[in-house]
């Protein structure tokens, strides 16, 4: 009988990008998954560590665990608990010795020996618990090299990782210290996992990368390529339609990825282009090396390279230090950029990190107020931005069925779900395009009818 692997994933797309390949490499070795950690042989948690009470819950979550597995071991079955991801890397022998229910701990650079640490880890459970595998290398390119072909991802979007790692060591995050240096694939490795991923359905692919923009992999003759040229080579994949990156440094913008989202269609224009404070002196006590001016330029600049770009951003509260005057400036420059979209946080001092170390930490309530007046802000941006596209035709590429009858729901080129009503009718399916004009504003989506065919050049294509 088949054995069963659950896989519960934490944290940004990367980690998710990462769980289905430790599903890809478990394949071969009999294992298929289940959403029910209840029937797992195998329960991998793929862990974050970017905020606070991270380790707790994932301690909280072994201990559910370990009433599973004690349940199974009663009914003569076995239950083995792996803990991956960023908290793994940052606490993995503490988790061996705080939690002995756990068989096996690896980092985000190691997961390609999980064949190997099963082994370890039955041999393990006849002799002493500390002879459970702790797997903690920074061994990028050697992952990559060891993965099997992707399998798991056959939806109709799809992530693709290029790069790894931060050397940018802001100094509120923990990113540089559990995902190690940056390192990208090479181009031809990319492409010919893209090629895979559009054989097996992918139409809207989103490159990934701690620092995506920070990309420089070997073209083929030993040269970097820069995102800008990769992206250019991605766009000649037929069956291809989308291409997105994310999550990209304003540091890192160069002339040809600004250049790119001009020329090259596929390159949709929405863009999650971070910026943290909208105060020059917070911003230099982050170490993200560039003004609140900087960063306006080069939204203007893309901005004029594709004038329909949406943006999206992080933002962090309550940085040590953080004054009432500096935040105010980040409320002006949100007010001056405009987000589609954004995701906002309170800082939260992460061990290990310099600004955790600052005696100026800002009060809690202080932190709270501020997150609260900034979501506000941004909620109403988004809502206005949805609100825009009303009236609007948009290209739709198709996901999934809706819940209503004959509704398909896609997104559109900003990101925004849309649903359909009949287009079942009309031939839609999972992979293609139609130009739907948008009529109203749901909840979480919008709301939107066709008012062309459904274009089956794609099928044509994967045929
Ligand atoms: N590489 C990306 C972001 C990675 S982490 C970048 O450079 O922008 C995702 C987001 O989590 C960050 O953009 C930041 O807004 C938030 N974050 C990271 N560390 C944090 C901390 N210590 N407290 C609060 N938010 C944090
Ligand atoms: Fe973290 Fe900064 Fe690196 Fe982004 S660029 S991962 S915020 S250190
Ligand atoms: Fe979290 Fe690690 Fe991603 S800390 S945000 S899972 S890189």
């Amino acid at each position: 009988m088949a054995k069963r692997l659950h896989i519960k994933t934490y944290g940004c797309q990367m980690n998710e990008y990462d769980s289905s390949r430790m599903a890809d490499i478990l394949v071969p070795l009999g294992y298929e998954t289940t959403d029910n950690p209840k029937d797992a042989d195998l329960v991998i948690l793929n862990t974050c560590h970017i905020r606070e009470k991270a380790a707790e819950k994932v301690y909280s979550e072994i201990g559910r665990l370990r009433l599973m597995k004690d349940h199974r071991q009663q009914n003569g079955e076995e239950m083995m608990i792996a803990i991956g991801g960023c908290v793994a890397q940052a606490q993995g022998e503490e988790i061996m010795r705080r939690a002995p229910a756990v068989d096996m701990v690896f980092g985000p650079q190691s997961y390609q020996a999980l064949p190997e640490l099963i082994e370890k880890a039955k041999l393990a459970k006849n002799n002493k618990p500390s002879a459970r595998p702790v797997a903690m290398d920074f061994a990028s390119q050697d992952k990559f090299d060891r993965l099997p072909a992707q399998t798991s991802q056959n939806g109709v979007s799809a992530f693709l990782t290029i790069q790894e790692g931060c050397d940018k060591f802001c100094t509120f995050c923990v990113v540089p210290y559990t995902r190690g240096a940056e390192h990208s694939r090479p181009v031809s490795e990319i492409i010919a996992e893209a090629r895979r991923l559009v054989a097996a359905g992918a139409a809207d692919i989103t490159l990934l990368g701690q620092n995506v923009n920070a990309y420089a992999g070997d073209d083929g003759s030993g040269q970097p390529a820069r995102l800008g040229e990769l992206m250019t080579q991605l766009a000649d994949l037929d069956g291809l339609s989308r291409i997105r990156y994310t999550t990209s440094h304003p540091r890192d913008v160069d002339d040809a990825l600004i250049a790119a989202h001009g020329d090259i269609e596929k390159i949709m224009p929405y863009l999650h282009l971070p910026v943290q404070s909208g105060s020059d002196r917070i911003l230099e006590a982050m170490n993200r090396k560039h003004t609140a001016d900087d960063y306006r330029a080069i939204v203007a600049r893309l901005r004029a390279a594709r004038p329909d770009l949406a943006l999206s951003s992080d933002f962090i509260v309550g940085f040590p230090g953080e004054t009432d005057r500096d935040f105010d400036h980040t409320m002006d420059l949100v007010r001056d950029i405009t987000y589609a979209q954004a995701y906002s946080f309170k800082y939260s001092p992460r061990p290990g990190t310099p600004a955790a170390e600052l005696t100026d930490q800002v009060a809690e309530d202080v932190k709270t107020r501020r997150l609260s007046i900034l979501q506000d802000e941004l909620r109403l941006q988004q809502n206005a931005f949805n609100e825009a596209t009303v009236g609007k035709v948009l290209p739709v590429l198709f996901e999934k069925p809706g819940r209503h009858e004959g509704q398909w729901v896609g997104r559109s080129p900003y990101m925004q779900a849309v649903a359909v009503d009949g287009a079942a009718a009309a031939g839609a399916s999972a992979g293609m395009e139609a130009q739907v004009e948008i009529t109203g504003l749901h909840a979480i989506s919008l709301a939107g009818r066709l008012v062309s065919s459904v274009d089956t050049d794609r099928e044509a294509v994967a045929s």
